[in-house]
Order: structure tokens, then sequence, then C-alpha cells
């Protein structure tokens, strides 16, 4: 956690200090100083925004951006131009980098007349060699570019670039230090993600991540559990335990621990009220995991767990370290012992060398463990994985007819599964009032599952019991008991 006590203590007047996060946070006060001269010369506070693509880490370490930003001076807008622009990039697929050049096209205009303004790139697109040069070459109005594995540095660069000026680029090819006790926000008072671990060292076929993340590396259990009792006395009712793949949890560790001990210690901790985790792997998915889950009552009943393809050839040229068997028979014990789960997964459709045989079979697993919801990707080829340079990629119209016959099975399952709990009763967490009317405000359930129901802001970040009275094919509308 942030202490305010040694944050104070840091003297801005001498040099900076060497160790972390002390150092970040004397960088912190100075950018503090300038940025209270750049509002008094424009007569007005300074404003932020901060645009996140990619998964919960990216949330998770925006809001980590935020907090340090919020420090310095900045508010946020909703607005995509600001005083300070941060992009957190993903490139998972190649859709999210063409986003995020679009974006920066957007911007230069902005920039040419307002010079003052800063433009800040950082997240995993920037751990790509290529993507960096062609900022450093074509987008030279960036102000700072860095990676995954300094973001907790991001004070010390801005000071750099406001001090010194010029493009600063600092990306670092691997992870040094894990750096705990920098100050935390959250978008919502009442929930947030914990990271729980960096990087990944599964290296499926198709995917950059374990390139652009790093090696596996897990937090030590203590200084999770003190983030998490510090949260919740500050109002949190519901964490996220965030991983790449949590079932992997502790390799490396001094202490001997795994994910299901984890789960158990943060389920004991007072004023705690759900659980929820992501990433699981199913090739790391441990029985005494399920036995956890199962015992855990704060433990959300939901499990996002990727199939990725339901041919086991097509998981052997992934790599993903399973068969279809293999996958089947963990939906029958997760399912056994926790009969009412709702599970999730990711999909991708036109994975090299995928025939029309091997894709009917993932509509077979789809159709058979029937799934709540399914995020489902076309495959993107990411230059440097091993599934870039495999031959037959598979034509672009085959994969798209492929994908719309995938959605429709994926939506019709779903909604079947949506009706089930039809006119029941169930605790939702409020989250926020409905973006589309604000007569009713919106809930999660403990499967994951969204609600709309008639109430105000005052419901906000309770759990209150909610009865579903319509199924709108993937969330429900309801009332208050
Ligand atoms: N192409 C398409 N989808 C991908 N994913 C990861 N890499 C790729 C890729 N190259 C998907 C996987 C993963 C999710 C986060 O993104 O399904 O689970
Ligand atoms: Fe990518 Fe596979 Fe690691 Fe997930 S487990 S981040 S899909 S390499």
């Amino acid at each position: 956690m942030f202490e305010q006590d040694k944050f104070d203590q840091v003297d801005v007047k001498g040099e900076p200090p060497l160790q972390e996060p002390e150092r970040q946070y004397y960088f912190m006060k100075k950018c503090k100083e300038l940025a209270e001269k750049e509002a008094a010369r424009l007569g007005r506070p300074l404003c932020m925004s901060i645009q996140t693509l990619g998964c919960q880490m990216n949330a998770k370490d925006s809001e980590k951006m935020s907090a340090v930003l919020s420090y310095i001076g900045y508010e946020p807008t909703e607005e995509p131009v600001a005083d300070l622009v941060l992009f957190n990039t993903c490139t998972v697929r190649e859709n999210a980098n063409l986003k995020i050049y679009g974006r920066l096209g957007y911007l230069k205009n902005h920039k040419k007349k307002n010079p003052h303004m800063k433009v800040v790139l950082c997240g995993c697109m920037m751990q790509e060699k290529d993507e960096v040069e062609r900022v450093k070459k074509s987008y030279r109005f960036v102000d700072i570019v860095f990676g995954t594995h300094n973001i907790y540095k991001l004070a010390e660069l801005l000071y750099r670039q406001l001090t010194e000026g010029g493009q600063v680029v600092d990306v670092w090819r691997e992870a040094k230090e894990i750096v705990e006790d920098l100050p935390g926000d959250r978008k919502y008072p009442f929930k947030t993600g914990v990271n729980i671990m960096f990087g990944c060292n599964n290296f499926c076929s198709y995917c950059i991540v374990p390139y652009v993340r790093g090696r596996e590396r897990s937090r030590k259990p203590e200084d999770i559990i003190k983030e998490i009792e510090g949260l919740v006395a500050d109002g949190v009712i519901e964490i996220m335990l965030l991983g790449q793949n949590v079932n992997s949890y502790g390799k490396g560790l001094e202490e001997e621990i795994t994910f299901a001990d984890l789960l158990r210690r943060v389920n004991d901790i007072p004023g705690l009220e759900r659980i929820r985790f992501m990433t699981s792997h199913p090739k790391d998915l441990s029985d005494d995991l399920i036995l956890a889950m199962s015992q855990c009552h704060k433990v959300c009943s939901h499990l996002h767990l990727p199939l990725q393809a339901g041919s086991t050839k097509t998981l052997r040229r992934m790599n993903r370290s399973y068969t279809r068997e293999d996958y089947m028979t963990l939906v029958k014990k997760i399912r056994e012992k926790m009969p009412n789960i709702s599970l999730t997964t990711d999909i991708i459709v036109g994975f090299p060398g995928e025939t029309e045989e091997d894709f009917l079979e993932t509509m077979e697993v789809v159709d058979q463990v029937g799934y709540d919801s399914a995020y489902t990707f076309i495959y993107s080829k990411r230059t440097g994985t091993p599934a870039a340079s495999m031959p037959d990629q598979v034509p672009e119209d085959v994969v798209k007819d492929r994908f719309q016959r995938l959605l429709k099975l994926v939506q019709r399952r779903s909604a079947e599964r949506t009706d089930r709990l039809l006119g029941q009763v169930e605790l939702a967490m409020i989250e926020e009032v409905n973006s589309q009317d604000d007569s009713l405000v919106t809930g999660r359930l403990s499967n994951n599952a969204v609600v709309h129901l008639p109430g105000g802001r005052s419901l906000i970040g309770r759990i209150l019991p909610v009865r579903l009275v319509e199924s709108k094919g993937f969330y429900y509308m309801g009332e208050l008991l």
C-alpha cells in the first residue's frame, strides 16, 4: 500500500533517492511543482485523458498511472484531447495497433495548435521494437514512450520530458523489480483489480503476450494480502485477482504456495465480499483449486476458461498442452463440484491450418459445454510468434464465414443459459447508473451476468437481492426485492 508518511518524508531539495518507491515519490513532487506553474499560466487546472485498450491488466496499470498523474495535478476528463493524453496500448491483435495509430493521427493537429500538450504512449505495443521505431521516425510529436515493465517510472519520465524536452523513450526488454507501495486509484470506489503475477511463460504459438509482458513473476502473498486489506479498509468489497495465468501463481517464490492457497487466504480477509480472478489456463487448473473455489464462499460463481479451439490437432499446434478430452473432463469436474457455475471462454477462429473438420469440433465443444458467454476472435497474425510463419493461413472469406457461424451458436447457447435463472432472486452488486437510461442502475450477479433495474445513484456499491424478470439474451432486466 501507498504510505503517506514515507511520501511526506521525501525531500525534494536534494538529489533524487536511488531506491524505489521513494525515487518516484521525489519525481511526483517535482512534477507537481511544474504542473502548478503550468496551471497558473493557463489559468485553469490541468486535465488528463487516459485511454486504455486491451485486458484487465492494462486497466489496472492505467489506474496506477492515473493515481500518479492525479497527485501531480491532472484532473481526469472524458474528452479525447487534454493537457496530457496517455494511451495505454494493447498489441494482442493487429486491430488494437491500428486503433492507436488512428488516434495518434487525430491528435497530431491538436498538438500543433497546443504545443504545451503532452502525449504519452505506453503498454504492450511499445514492447515491440518495430512499433517504437515507427513512433520515433513518424510520430515525433509523441513526448514519452515506455513499455510494460517500467510503468512505475511515469513521474520520472514526465519530469525528464518537462525539464529537458524532446522525445523521451525508455523501453526495457525485461522486467527488473516489482515495485510495491505506489499510490493506487480506482475507477469504482467499491471494486478493483489486484495484480498477483505478471507475465506469461506459456508461449501459445499465436500469442504475443509472453514477448511483451515477459516471464512469469508472482508477487509475494503477504504483499497481496496487505494490499487487499488496505483496499477493504478504503471501501472496496470486490476484488479481481489478475494474472495472465493465475493457476501457476506461486512458482519461483521462496514460500511454497499455490493459487488455491492464495484464494483461501484472500477469502479469510474480513470485510471483503466478492472475489473474482482472471485468467485461468486449463492445463494448470488443479483439483485443489476446484475444491478451494467450491469451499470459499466469497469466490464468485464464474470461471473464465479459455478454450481457444476444440480440435486436439489445432490445440497441439497452438501449444496449449491439453486435448479436447482433457478440457471436457475438466469442465465435468468443475460442474460436479459447482453445478451452477457460469463458464465463459475465449475462442480463436481461423488459426493457420484449421480445416472445416477442426472448426466443427470447436462448434461441438461450444455446444456441449454451453458457455454463459464467449469472446470470439478472428486469428490475427503477430510478427515474431511461431504461428505467423506456419503454412496454410486460412483465407479471409473462409474465416469470416466460420466466425459468423460460431457467433450464432455462442449467442444461442448463451441465451439458453441466461434463461435458466429467469424469475429467480440473485444478489447483484450495483455498479453504476445505466448509461442509456438514468432511471435504471446496472448491477452484476455473482456469475458475472449484467442486470438492469429501476433505481438511483444511492444503490451504487451495494450488494442487493434482485428478481430477474426478463432475459435479453445475454443480460437481464430485474427489480429490487
Ligand atoms: N489472434 C487472435 N486472438 C488472439 N488472442 C491472443 N492472441 C491472439 C491472436 N494472435 C486471444 C486469445 C486470448 C485472448 C486474450 O486473445 O483468445 O485468450
Ligand atoms: Fe497468451 Fe497463452 Fe499466455 Fe494466454 S496463456 S497470455 S494466450 S501465451
